[in-house]
C-alpha cells in the first residue's frame, strides 16, 4: 500500500491509537485510506453498507494482516439512525473516535431533463446528507470526550471526500457536482465554526482514480488516452494517491491546515486543455 514500511509510517505520522472511522471503506478511495491509516497505527472502524460485509471483513482482514486493528460496521450513512448507532458502535469497541473520513460516495448521472427527482436525491443523500450526519455524529463525539493524552493536538480531524468536481462543473451529472460543491462548503465552514474547539476539517478532491465508480474511463487503451487528455501529469491516479493525501490530512502534520482542499488529480484543475491553446 504504501512505500514506507508500517513502523516508519507510525514514527512520521504518530496516529497509534488514534480511533478513525471510514465511511464506504469496503472498496475503492475508502479501502485504500483504511489500510493506509491501519498501517499508521490507527485503530481503524470500516463502514460498508449492508450488502458489502464481505468486503468490508476482507478490508478488515488485512489491516489485522498487517498488525492493526479493525472492525467492519454496517451503515446507509444517508440515515440517521443508522449513523448515529454506528458511532456507538465504534466507541463501544475503541472507547473514543478521534478522525472521520467521509468518504462514501456515488453517482447516478443523466442528461438534466431526463434526471428524475430520485435520481438527484439519492446523490445528494449520500454525499452530501451522509457527509452532514457523520459529521455532525463525530463533533458530537468530539466535543464530550476528553482530549487524547500526550502533547497538544488537535481534538478531532475529519476529511470529507470531494472531488475535482467541487470547482468543474460535469455535464451530465448535475447532482454529483452539485453534491460535492455542497460537501466542500461543509467542510470549510465546519472548519470556522469548530477551529477554537482544535477540530480541524479539510476536504481531499480527487481527480480521476482508479476505480470500479468510474471503470468505463480507464478499462480499455482508448478510453484511457481520452482521459489522459484531460490530465497534465499524464496519468490516472491510483487509491493509494488519495489515501496517502487523507493520511497527511488527518496526522499532527499538517495541525495548522484546516478549511483546505487539497486536489489529488494531477492537475486537473488546470484546463489541460489551454496548453498551447488560447
Ligand atoms: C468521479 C470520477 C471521475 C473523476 C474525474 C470523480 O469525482 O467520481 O468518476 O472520473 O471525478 O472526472
Amino acid at each position: 500500500m504504501s512505500a514506507l514500511p508500517a513502523t516508519a509510517l507510525r514514527e512520521v505520522f504518530g496516529l497509534s491509537h488514534a480511533v478513525a472511522l471510514i465511511t464506504g471503506a469496503a472498496s475503492g478511495l475508502g479501502r485504500a485510506c483504511a489500510l493506509l491509516l491501519g498501517q499508521a497505527g490507527a485503530y481503524v472502524a470500516v463502514n460498508h453498507l449492508p450488502g458489502s460485509a464481505a468486503a468490508a471483513a476482507a478490508v478488515c482482514r488485512d489491516i489485522e494482516a498487517a498488525g492493526g486493528q479493525a472492525m467492519a460496521v454496517a451503515a446507509d450513512v444517508s440515515q440517521q439512525e443508522e449513523v448515529e448507532a454506528m458511532l456507538r458502535q465504534v466507541v463501544d469497541r475503541f472507547g473514543r473516535l478521534d478522525i472521520l473520513v467521509a468518504n462514501a460516495g456515488i453517482e447516478n448521472g443523466a442528461p438534466f431533463q431526463d434526471m428524475t427527482l430520485q435520481q438527484w436525491q439519492q446523490v445528494i443523500d449520500v454525499n452530501l446528507t451522509g457527509s452532514f450526519l457523520c459529521a455532525r455524529a463525530a463533533i458530537r463525539q468530539f466535543l464530550r470526550q476528553p482530549p487524547q493524552p500526550g502533547p497538544p493536538r488537535a481534538n478531532g480531524r475529519i476529511v470529507c471526500m470531494s472531488s475535482v468536481h467541487q470547482i468543474i462543473p460535469w455535464a451530465f451529472q448535475a447532482n454529483y457536482a452539485t453534491s460535492k460543491a455542497g460537501v466542500a462548503m461543509l467542510a470549510r465552514t465546519l472548519a470556522q465554526e469548530f477551529g477554537p474547539q482544535r477540530i480541524r476539517v479539510n476536504a481531499v478532491a480527487p481527480g480521476a482514480i482508479r476505480t470500479d465508480i468510474n471503470r468505463p474511463v480507464w478499462e480499455t487503451q482508448a478510453a484511457l488516452e481520452e482521459l489522459l487528455t484531460l490530465i497534465p501529469y499524464g496519468r490516472i491516479g491510483e487509491p493509494r494517491d488519495v489515501a496517502q493525501a487523507v493520511l497527511f490530512l488527518v496526522s499532527d502534520l499538517s495541525d495548522y491546515v484546516t478549511g483546505a482542499t487539497l486536489y489529488v488529480g494531477g492537475g486537473m484543475t488546470d484546463y489541460a486543455a489551454f496548453r498551447g491553446a488560447g
